[in-house]
């Protein structure tokens, strides 16, 4: 059995141990590792400004998906890679959406801009076509509240189609170990223990031993039992 996790970060394999398993995803990035780029609005997953992109490997290929990091909780992040809006790009070497977001005038106070960024970052790795549809799909979850989505919606239409997804194939396959992993962590007088099981047995068995446990998969509720 394990006692910590491994994701890439931002292209770096990071490992952690000992951290408090119900901390959020969101809590990490900004208080852990200072990438303060990917915001807190609403912290029940309804705005988006904490939106990153998560890879992950299905029958050997990455799926890319946007998920919101404020109600998703550290060790879910084992053997899966985030990319992060300061991964994806820098001020002097802006990534593509990044550029056109600025030069359509899509961000006025920004706060909902790293969000809006990640989510065509996710659009522009998946294999769908750019049509209007797929592109009000990808933003659903986005809210802005003062640019006015026109100008959100012409930057994502001027997206190209190439993939961009980071050739960090290899990396994640290295990270996918069959083993256990246990969490945990006494956080103010209270044992919290988190189980990422690997295989139905494992599954199985840990039920067995803790038939009480929370089952987690997603955390659209769960996260929010957490951070409210
Ligand atoms: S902060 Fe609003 S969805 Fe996460
Ligand atoms: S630019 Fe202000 S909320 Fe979107």
């Amino acid at each position: 059995m394990r006692d910590y996790i491994q994701f890439v970060l931002d292209g770096e394999i990071v490992t952690e141990s000992r951290l408090d398993p119900t901390m959020t995803v969101l809590q990490y990035l900004r208080e852990r590792r200072m990438k303060t780029g990917t915001k807190e609005g609403c912290a029940e997953g309804d705005c988006g400004a904490c939106t990153v992109v998560l890879d992950e490997l299905v029958d050997g290929k990455i799926r890319s998906r946007a998920v919101n990091t404020c109600i998703l909780f550290i060790g879910t992040l084992d053997g899966k890679e985030l990319r992060t809006v300061e991964g994806i790009g820098t001020p002097d070497t802006p990534n593509k959406i990044q550029e056109l977001v600025a030069d359509k005038h899509a961000s006025q106070c920004g706060f909902c801009t790293p969000g809006i960024v990640m989510s065509l970052v996710a659009l522009q790795t998946d294999d769908l076509p750019r049509t209007r549809d797929n592109i009000d799909e990808a933003l659903a979850g986005n809210l802005c509240r003062c640019t006015g989505y026109g100008p959100i919606i012409d930057a994502a239409m001027a997206m190209g189609g190439e993939a961009g997804i980071p050739d960090n194939a290899q990396a994640l396959k290295a990270l996918q170990h069959g083993e256990l992993v246990k969490l945990s962590a006494n956080i103010y007088g209270t044992d919290k223990r988190f189980f990422i099981p690997k295989t139905v047995i494992q599954l199985a068995k840990l039920l067995g031993e803790y038939p009480k446990t929370t089952l987690l998969a997603g955390g659209t509720d769960i996260g929010l039992w957490v951070t409210k």
